[in-house]
């Protein structure tokens, strides 16, 4: 998928930004976008106080100049803009391909508006090509593991290049559990997975989307909730 349905999507998303909002500030690729188009709006004088959902995006934001707070000055926040790995027709979500979904879901919930930003590669009937992201206490990671794939999930350790496990901002271990395209009930399995001691997160974001703004490269379509 071209890199311009990204930036057309979200150059559709800054537009929803207002002077004086505070905001959420997404992780991956066409979070970026969306950043590199915010901060242009900041260089002309608009006025924003934003809160990134990873080390990325904040490093990336400060480079540009974009003013950041944090949840305890901030708590609640205007609008908040996000990619995803999927998303279904009921606006549910698999996040966290980045392995930034904890903090993108503390951000998404304290935002009165979350507005996804996609291309058409993230558009699927049913939930689970993506494998999904589960956040974990390295601890768990053999009992998670195995009641994971009794639920039918291949379970794989996320790994850095040079083979550790990877580590999230958090400093938590993520489990991608891939079940292929048979999520059918995203809900339910969200409420079983946070079920799950040892469990900090997972990447199911259910009921949380108003709109995905879905960029092509040459239109963006608004599909809301
Ligand atoms: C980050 O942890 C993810 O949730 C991203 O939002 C998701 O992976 C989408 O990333 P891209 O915009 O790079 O596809």
């Amino acid at each position: 998928m071209s890199d311009e349905a990204k930036r057309m999507a979200a150059g559709a998303a800054v537009e929803l930004v207002l002077d004086g909002m505070r905001l959420g500030i997404g992780t991956g690729s066409t979070a970026e976008h969306f950043i590199h188009l915010l901060a242009q709006r900041v260089k002309a004088g608009l006025s924003v106080t934003g809160i990134a959902t990873s080390e990325r995006s904040a490093e990336l934001c400060s480079r540009l100049g974009i003013p950041l707070t944090n949840l305890d000055e901030t708590p609640s926040l205007d609008l908040a803009v996000d990619g995803a790995d999927e998303f279904d027709g009921a606006l549910n979500l698999i996040k966290g391909g980045g392995g930034a979904l904890l903090r993108e879901k503390i951000v998404a919930a304290a935002a009165k508006r979350f507005v996804v930003i996609a291309d058409a590669s993230k558009q699927v009937a049913v939930l689970g090509a993506f494998p999904l992201p589960v956040e974990i206490i390295p601890m768990a990671r053999q009992p998670l593991s195995q009641r994971l794939a009794k639920l039918g999930a291949v379970v794989a350790l996320r790994q850095t290049a040079d083979g550790k496990p990877f580590r999230s901002d958090e400093n938590h271990w993520i489990l991608d559990c891939a079940f292929g395209p048979a999520i059918t009930d995203p809900p339910r399995l969200a409420h079983t997975l946070s079920g799950m001691p040892g469990v900090v997160e997972h990447g199911l974001f259910c009921g949380m989307t108003e709109r995905v703004l879905l960029g092509s490269d040459d239109q963006v379509t608004v599909i809301n909730s």
